[in-house]
Protein backbone atom coordinates (compact mmCIF):
# COMPACT_ATOMS: atom_id res chain seq x y z
CA UNK A 1 0.00 0.00 0.00
CA UNK A 2 1.51 3.57 -1.25
CA UNK A 3 1.14 6.27 1.27
CA UNK A 4 0.14 9.52 0.05
CA UNK A 5 -0.19 12.87 2.11
CA UNK A 6 -2.10 15.51 0.13
CA UNK A 7 -1.53 19.95 -0.01
CA UNK A 8 -4.12 21.43 -1.35
CA UNK A 9 -5.96 24.48 -1.72
CA UNK A 10 -9.55 23.08 -2.01
CA UNK A 11 -11.29 24.50 -5.02
CA UNK A 12 -13.19 22.81 -7.95
CA UNK A 13 -10.37 21.19 -9.52
CA UNK A 14 -8.36 19.98 -6.61
CA UNK A 15 -11.77 18.08 -5.56
CA UNK A 16 -11.32 16.47 -8.74
CA UNK A 17 -8.29 15.04 -7.62
CA UNK A 18 -9.20 14.56 -4.35
CA UNK A 19 -11.60 12.55 -5.30
CA UNK A 20 -9.32 10.49 -7.87
CA UNK A 21 -6.87 9.96 -4.54
CA UNK A 22 -9.30 8.63 -2.26
CA UNK A 23 -11.37 6.62 -4.52
CA UNK A 24 -7.87 4.65 -5.85
CA UNK A 25 -7.71 1.44 -3.77
CA UNK A 26 -3.91 0.74 -4.04
CA UNK A 27 -3.08 4.11 -2.01
CA UNK A 28 -4.16 4.97 1.48
CA UNK A 29 -3.74 9.18 1.94
CA UNK A 30 -2.76 9.62 5.41
CA UNK A 31 -3.57 12.94 6.13
CA UNK A 32 -5.01 16.35 4.00
CA UNK A 33 -3.30 19.26 4.47
CA UNK A 34 -4.94 22.39 3.16
CA UNK A 35 -3.36 26.09 2.11
CA UNK A 36 -4.84 29.20 1.35
CA UNK A 37 -4.83 29.98 -2.51
CA UNK A 38 -7.32 29.64 -4.99
CA UNK A 39 -9.54 30.90 -1.50
CA UNK A 40 -9.01 31.99 1.61
CA UNK A 41 -8.23 29.16 4.06
CA UNK A 42 -11.18 28.47 5.50
CA UNK A 43 -13.05 27.73 2.52
CA UNK A 44 -10.75 25.71 1.45
CA UNK A 45 -10.71 23.68 4.23
CA UNK A 46 -14.43 23.33 4.03
CA UNK A 47 -13.92 22.20 0.53
CA UNK A 48 -11.91 19.51 1.43
CA UNK A 49 -14.17 18.35 4.15
CA UNK A 50 -16.80 18.21 1.66
CA UNK A 51 -14.78 16.22 -0.82
CA UNK A 52 -14.05 13.74 1.24
CA UNK A 53 -17.63 13.24 2.36
CA UNK A 54 -18.04 13.15 -1.12
CA UNK A 55 -15.79 10.31 -1.86
CA UNK A 56 -17.18 8.18 0.40
CA UNK A 57 -14.32 5.88 1.15
CA UNK A 58 -12.58 6.58 4.16
CA UNK A 59 -11.70 9.79 6.33
CA UNK A 60 -8.02 11.06 6.45
CA UNK A 61 -7.54 14.17 8.77
CA UNK A 62 -8.01 17.24 7.68
CA UNK A 63 -5.33 20.26 8.91
CA UNK A 64 -5.76 23.67 8.30
CA UNK A 65 -2.05 25.26 7.36
CA UNK A 66 -0.56 28.54 6.52
CA UNK A 67 -3.58 31.63 5.87
CA UNK A 68 -1.56 33.21 3.19
CA UNK A 69 2.03 33.23 1.52
CA UNK A 70 5.49 32.86 3.59
CA UNK A 71 6.59 36.64 2.51
CA UNK A 72 3.38 38.08 0.07
CA UNK A 73 -0.06 38.96 0.79
CA UNK A 74 -2.64 36.36 -0.54
CA UNK A 75 -3.60 36.68 -4.20
CA UNK A 76 -7.05 34.16 -4.87
CA UNK A 77 -8.67 32.69 -7.92
CA UNK A 78 -12.31 33.02 -7.04
CA UNK A 79 -12.96 34.21 -10.56
CA UNK A 80 -11.97 31.34 -12.07
CA UNK A 81 -13.30 28.57 -9.22
CA UNK A 82 -16.77 30.44 -7.84
CA UNK A 83 -16.89 32.87 -4.42
CA UNK A 84 -17.23 29.04 -2.68
CA UNK A 85 -14.13 27.92 -4.43
CA UNK A 86 -16.73 25.13 -6.25
CA UNK A 87 -18.41 26.72 -8.73
CA UNK A 88 -20.53 28.73 -6.28
CA UNK A 89 -23.05 25.46 -5.70
CA UNK A 90 -24.54 26.16 -2.72
CA UNK A 91 -23.32 23.01 -1.12
CA UNK A 92 -24.88 22.49 2.96
CA UNK A 93 -21.82 22.45 5.50
CA UNK A 94 -20.17 19.18 6.03
CA UNK A 95 -20.60 17.15 9.26
CA UNK A 96 -16.65 15.84 9.15
CA UNK A 97 -14.60 18.58 11.06
CA UNK A 98 -10.85 19.79 10.87
CA UNK A 99 -8.35 17.80 12.61
CA UNK A 100 -6.85 19.73 16.09
CA UNK A 101 -3.12 20.86 14.85
CA UNK A 102 -1.30 22.79 12.41
CA UNK A 103 -0.83 21.54 8.54
CA UNK A 104 2.84 22.11 8.58
CA UNK A 105 3.36 19.94 11.91
CA UNK A 106 1.04 17.29 10.61
CA UNK A 107 3.28 17.07 7.36
CA UNK A 108 6.07 16.68 9.54
CA UNK A 109 4.56 14.35 12.00
CA UNK A 110 3.22 11.86 8.60
CA UNK A 111 6.61 11.77 7.01
CA UNK A 112 8.10 10.78 10.25
CA UNK A 113 5.20 8.21 10.61
CA UNK A 114 6.31 6.93 7.22
CA UNK A 115 10.18 7.33 6.77
CA UNK A 116 11.03 6.84 2.64
CA UNK A 117 7.77 6.30 2.62
CA UNK A 118 5.14 9.06 1.97
CA UNK A 119 4.45 10.54 -1.01
CA UNK A 120 3.30 13.82 -1.26
CA UNK A 121 1.20 15.38 -3.94
CA UNK A 122 1.14 19.48 -3.78
CA UNK A 123 -1.88 20.80 -5.07
CA UNK A 124 -2.21 24.62 -4.21
CA UNK A 125 0.65 27.18 -3.17
CA UNK A 126 3.95 24.95 -1.58
CA UNK A 127 3.59 27.42 1.68
CA UNK A 128 2.76 24.76 4.04
CA UNK A 129 5.58 22.09 2.66
CA UNK A 130 8.29 24.92 2.50
CA UNK A 131 7.51 26.07 6.22
CA UNK A 132 7.72 22.21 7.52
CA UNK A 133 10.92 21.60 4.67
CA UNK A 134 12.41 24.67 6.96
CA UNK A 135 11.25 23.84 10.40
CA UNK A 136 12.41 19.85 10.29
CA UNK A 137 15.81 18.88 8.24
CA UNK A 138 15.34 15.74 8.76
CA UNK A 139 11.64 15.70 6.11
CA UNK A 140 14.08 15.97 3.39
CA UNK A 141 14.69 12.26 3.97
CA UNK A 142 11.67 10.75 5.30
CA UNK A 143 9.54 11.91 2.37
CA UNK A 144 9.90 9.61 -1.20
CA UNK A 145 8.87 12.12 -3.69
CA UNK A 146 6.78 15.18 -4.08
CA UNK A 147 4.92 15.76 -6.99
CA UNK A 148 3.96 19.03 -7.58
CA UNK A 149 1.47 20.88 -9.83
CA UNK A 150 3.12 24.15 -10.87
CA UNK A 151 5.08 26.15 -13.38
CA UNK A 152 4.43 26.14 -16.80
CA UNK A 153 6.51 23.78 -17.74
CA UNK A 154 6.87 24.02 -21.38
CA UNK A 155 4.62 26.47 -22.17
CA UNK A 156 3.12 29.99 -20.91
CA UNK A 157 1.79 31.20 -17.56
CA UNK A 158 -2.09 31.48 -16.42
CA UNK A 159 -1.73 34.45 -13.84
CA UNK A 160 1.06 36.20 -15.41
CA UNK A 161 2.48 35.76 -19.23
CA UNK A 162 5.29 34.13 -17.78
CA UNK A 163 3.88 32.65 -14.31
CA UNK A 164 1.44 29.93 -13.03
CA UNK A 165 -0.65 30.22 -10.71
CA UNK A 166 0.82 27.85 -7.52
CA UNK A 167 3.83 28.91 -8.50
CA UNK A 168 3.58 32.81 -8.31
CA UNK A 169 1.07 32.88 -5.41
CA UNK A 170 4.26 31.72 -3.32
CA UNK A 171 7.37 31.68 -5.05
CA UNK A 172 9.47 31.91 -2.07
CA UNK A 173 8.14 28.32 -0.50
CA UNK A 174 8.68 26.80 -4.67
CA UNK A 175 12.57 28.12 -4.34
CA UNK A 176 12.36 26.29 -1.36
CA UNK A 177 11.01 23.10 -2.30
CA UNK A 178 13.76 23.36 -5.56
CA UNK A 179 16.58 24.08 -3.16
CA UNK A 180 16.04 21.40 -1.05
CA UNK A 181 17.13 17.40 -2.16
CA UNK A 182 13.34 15.86 -2.01
CA UNK A 183 12.86 14.21 -5.25
CA UNK A 184 10.19 15.90 -7.06
CA UNK A 185 8.07 15.35 -10.05
CA UNK A 186 6.76 18.71 -11.42
CA UNK A 187 3.33 18.48 -13.62
CA UNK A 188 3.27 21.79 -14.97
CA UNK A 189 -0.35 23.71 -16.31
CA UNK A 190 1.07 22.74 -19.61
CA UNK A 191 -0.07 19.52 -19.14
CA UNK A 192 -3.72 19.46 -18.95
CA UNK A 193 -4.08 21.85 -21.79
CA UNK A 194 -3.22 18.93 -24.32
CA UNK A 195 -5.21 18.49 -26.26
CA UNK A 196 -6.18 14.71 -24.96
CA UNK A 197 -6.19 15.46 -21.64
CA UNK A 198 -8.59 19.11 -22.11
CA UNK A 199 -12.11 18.18 -21.06
CA UNK A 200 -14.22 18.84 -24.64
CA UNK A 201 -17.61 19.84 -24.19
CA UNK A 202 -18.38 15.59 -25.51
CA UNK A 203 -16.12 14.69 -21.98
CA UNK A 204 -18.03 16.91 -20.15
CA UNK A 205 -21.61 14.81 -21.67
CA UNK A 206 -19.49 11.49 -20.91
CA UNK A 207 -18.67 12.43 -17.38
CA UNK A 208 -22.27 13.56 -16.66
CA UNK A 209 -24.07 10.50 -17.95
CA UNK A 210 -21.02 8.33 -15.98
CA UNK A 211 -22.02 9.02 -12.22
CA UNK A 212 -23.39 11.34 -9.50
CA UNK A 213 -19.39 11.98 -8.99
CA UNK A 214 -19.44 12.73 -12.52
CA UNK A 215 -22.07 15.28 -12.51
CA UNK A 216 -20.87 16.72 -8.89
CA UNK A 217 -17.35 17.10 -11.21
CA UNK A 218 -18.85 18.70 -14.32
CA UNK A 219 -21.20 21.30 -11.57
CA UNK A 220 -18.05 21.88 -9.27
CA UNK A 221 -15.99 23.60 -12.40
CA UNK A 222 -19.32 25.66 -13.87
CA UNK A 223 -17.62 28.53 -13.21
CA UNK A 224 -14.56 27.90 -14.89
CA UNK A 225 -16.55 26.42 -17.52
CA UNK A 226 -18.05 29.99 -17.90
CA UNK A 227 -14.84 31.50 -17.41
CA UNK A 228 -13.58 30.07 -20.42
CA UNK A 229 -16.31 30.41 -22.45
CA UNK A 230 -15.86 34.20 -22.28
CA UNK A 231 -12.12 33.56 -23.45
CA UNK A 232 -13.97 31.25 -26.40
CA UNK A 233 -12.76 28.38 -25.21
CA UNK A 234 -15.38 25.56 -24.41
CA UNK A 235 -15.11 23.03 -21.62
CA UNK A 236 -12.49 23.14 -18.64
CA UNK A 237 -8.38 21.84 -17.87
CA UNK A 238 -8.16 19.73 -14.79
CA UNK A 239 -4.48 21.14 -13.76
CA UNK A 240 -4.80 19.08 -9.77
CA UNK A 241 -5.92 16.01 -11.75
CA UNK A 242 -3.40 15.47 -14.08
CA UNK A 243 -0.89 15.93 -11.40
CA UNK A 244 -2.65 12.87 -8.80
CA UNK A 245 -2.78 10.66 -11.89
CA UNK A 246 1.23 11.13 -12.92
CA UNK A 247 1.50 9.81 -9.05
CA UNK A 248 -1.27 7.46 -8.61
CA UNK A 249 -0.06 6.15 -12.09
CA UNK A 250 3.33 6.59 -13.76
CA UNK A 251 2.01 4.53 -16.76
CA UNK A 252 0.43 6.78 -17.65
CA UNK A 253 2.99 9.48 -18.00
CA UNK A 254 4.08 9.81 -21.78
CA UNK A 255 7.01 12.09 -21.67
CA UNK A 256 9.40 12.74 -18.47
CA UNK A 257 12.90 14.10 -17.95
CA UNK A 258 15.86 15.27 -14.84
CA UNK A 259 16.33 18.78 -15.51
CA UNK A 260 18.07 21.83 -13.34
CA UNK A 261 15.00 24.17 -13.07
CA UNK A 262 15.09 27.43 -10.78
CA UNK A 263 11.92 29.76 -9.81
CA UNK A 264 12.27 33.69 -9.99
CA UNK A 265 11.18 34.67 -6.57
CA UNK A 266 13.05 38.29 -7.21
CA UNK A 267 12.11 40.34 -10.44
CA UNK A 268 9.00 41.86 -10.74
CA UNK A 269 7.48 40.98 -14.02
CA UNK A 270 8.72 37.81 -14.01
CA UNK A 271 7.71 37.02 -10.35
CA UNK A 272 7.04 32.75 -10.32
CA UNK A 273 8.49 31.73 -13.28
CA UNK A 274 9.21 28.50 -13.38
CA UNK A 275 12.78 28.25 -15.41
CA UNK A 276 13.27 24.53 -16.97
CA UNK A 277 17.34 24.27 -18.74
CA UNK A 278 16.12 22.19 -21.14
CA UNK A 279 18.93 22.47 -23.33
CA UNK A 280 21.12 21.94 -20.48
CA UNK A 281 22.64 25.06 -20.72
CA UNK A 282 24.02 25.41 -17.34
CA UNK A 283 26.35 23.30 -15.54
CA UNK A 284 23.75 23.63 -12.73
CA UNK A 285 23.22 19.77 -11.80
CA UNK A 286 19.35 18.13 -12.23
CA UNK A 287 17.11 18.97 -9.32
CA UNK A 288 13.46 17.72 -10.31
CA UNK A 289 12.05 15.46 -12.85
CA UNK A 290 9.73 17.41 -15.36
CA UNK A 291 5.97 15.38 -16.43
CA UNK A 292 5.77 16.86 -20.16
CA UNK A 293 2.72 14.69 -20.83
CA UNK A 294 0.38 12.31 -20.01
CA UNK A 295 -2.06 9.73 -22.11
CA UNK A 296 -4.57 12.10 -21.71
CA UNK A 297 -7.42 9.15 -22.78
CA UNK A 298 -6.24 6.46 -20.18
CA UNK A 299 -6.43 10.02 -17.82
CA UNK A 300 -10.13 10.19 -18.80
CA UNK A 301 -11.25 6.59 -18.93
CA UNK A 302 -9.83 6.38 -15.34
CA UNK A 303 -11.32 9.31 -13.86
CA UNK A 304 -14.73 8.21 -15.31
CA UNK A 305 -13.56 4.49 -13.62
CA UNK A 306 -12.81 5.99 -10.18
CA UNK A 307 -15.93 8.19 -9.99
CA UNK A 308 -18.32 5.61 -11.21
CA UNK A 309 -21.41 4.69 -8.79
CA UNK A 310 -20.73 1.80 -6.21
C1 LIG B 1 -3.56 25.65 -10.32
O1 LIG B 1 -4.09 26.85 -9.78
C2 LIG B 1 -5.33 26.61 -9.18
O2 LIG B 1 -6.27 27.56 -9.57
C3 LIG B 1 -5.73 25.21 -9.54
O3 LIG B 1 -6.41 24.62 -8.45
C4 LIG B 1 -4.42 24.52 -9.82
O4 LIG B 1 -3.85 24.00 -8.64
C5 LIG B 1 -3.52 25.78 -11.83
O5 LIG B 1 -2.70 26.84 -12.22
CA1 LIG C 1 -5.18 23.73 -6.61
Amino acid sequence: MRHFLIDTDTASDDAVAMLMALREPSVRVEAVTVVAGNCPLNVCVRNALITIEKANTYTPPVYAGRHGPMLRPLVTAEFVHGQDGMGDMDLPEPALKAANGHAVNAIIETARRFPGELEVVTLGPLTNLALALLMEPQLEDWIKRVYVMGGGGLGPGNMSPVAEFNFMVDAEAVHVLLSSKVPKSIVGWDVCQADDAYIHPQDIERLKASSELGRFVVRCNETLIQFNHQLGLEGFDLPDPTTVAAALYPEMITRQFESYTYVDHQSDKGYGQFVVDFQRLTTEKENATIVASLDGQMFKDKLIELLADQ
